[in-house]
């Protein structure tokens, strides 16, 4: 039996760093293990602008406690959103890429996007400098059940987004579905998608093993038992087309456990480590420095770690709750139980 393994440092394709005393309570927590975290632009107001992300980004850094974590910054796409912005971002490296909300798909994405028309040129300007589109891959209607939101987003939206962009990179964002699956697969070398380690481990029965469980709750919201498997397989495989994204999102517990409670899984305590034990209990071990090392620098276009992190085989339990201050108490993901690894120093 495998008793430690070492693997070049992976990245963080998609985390939620908020800002302020929740910047400082969860960025050390990213930076203990991952070398470079996609920042998501979600604040309150948004990340819209090159000057707001370079004063981010610097705030991160600060907060991060390690020199070598490198944040890259993402910009909130809004109907108004001037590609001459998104253009000059690119060309000062402060954005790596672009966040499409659908406006009111979730957290803080009332500013996002209400007509995909609006952001044709934005669209225009990301293919021709090759930066990639990061996509929250649900549709807003009301109409549509929740559970069905990103299989009638590919249909709707997604498929005639790539159809109309041909040469446009796009990142299919915390993925939930076998349709989801299936369609980043068949989707060439230009489609990628991000896998949390919590649509991993979770259905959607863990929203309501014994009475209604807030902190299992987030969006896309997890899918049935066949979905998760496919997510598992596919995170497994070692395939180009999937990488590691934890879409950990802080909010303190007051937020989470109310009449109306936030959306977000907060995994960064433990996040490598969960996805360790996933791997482990799949007999995947073997595959994971693809996925959380190896496939996400070269969609990017970026260069792997150069650095190494080793986990050992050993118990360790998750923290009940993380501290964050005047932002309040966050509750981590399975909270008090034990995983079979550890993060070594
Ligand atoms: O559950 C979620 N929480 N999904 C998102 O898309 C946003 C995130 C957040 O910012 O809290
Ligand atoms: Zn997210």
């Amino acid at each position: 039996m495998t008793d430690s393994i070492t693997l070049r440092r992976p990245d963080d394709w998609h985390v939620h760093l908020r800002d302020g005393p929740m910047l400082a309570a969860v960025a050390p927590l990213t930076a203990r293990a991952f070398g470079r975290a996609i920042v998501m632009p979600n604040l309150a107001p948004p990340v819209t602008t090159v000057q707001a992300a370079t004063d981010y980004r610097e705030r991160i850094k600060a907060a991060s406690g390690a020199a070598d974590f490198m944040p890259l910054m993402t910009c909130y796409l809004t109907d108004e959103t001037d590609a001459a912005e998104v253009r000059l971002g690119f060309k000062e490296a402060v954005f790596t890429a672009v966040k499409l909300y659908p406006a009111g798909a979730t957290t803080n994405s009332a500013d996002g996007v209400t007509d995909m028309t609006r952001i044709a040129p934005v669209l225009e300007t990301l293919q021709d400098i090759g930066m990639p589109l990061l996509v929250h891959g649900e549709v807003t209607d009301p109409d549509i059940d929740i559970f069905d939101r990103e299989a009638v987003f590919i249909d709707r939206v997604l498929g005639p987004m790539l159809a109309d962009f041909p040469a446009l990179k796009v990142v299919f964002e915390h993925i939930t579905t076998t349709q989801a699956v299936g369609f980043v697969r068949a989707g060439g070398p230009r489609l990628a998608a991000t896998i949390t380690p919590h649509h991993l481990i979770i259905n959607r029965n863990a929203m309501f093993r014994g009475g209604i469980r807030p902190h299992m709750y987030c969006l896309p919201v997890a899918k049935r038992e066949a979905h998760r498997l496919a997510l598992l397989e596919a995170a497994t495989s070692g395939e180009a087309c999937f990488f590691l994204g934890t879409d950990s999102a802080p909010h303190g517990i007051a937020e989470k456990q109310s009449a109306c409670g936030c959306a977000g899984i907060f995994s960064a305590a433990s996040a490598i480590e969960l996805y360790t034990h996933v791997f482990d209990r799949e007999k995947a071990l073997g595959q994971l420095e693809a996925f959380a090392s190896k496939n996400g620098p070269a969609f990017y276009g970026l260069a792997e770690n150069t650095d190494t992190i080793t986990l050992t085989r050993q118990d360790w339990t998750v923290p009940e709750a993380i501290d964050a201050g005047a932002a309040g108490t966050v509750r981590p993901f399975m909270a008090g139980e034990t995983l079979g690894w550890q993060l070594a120093d």
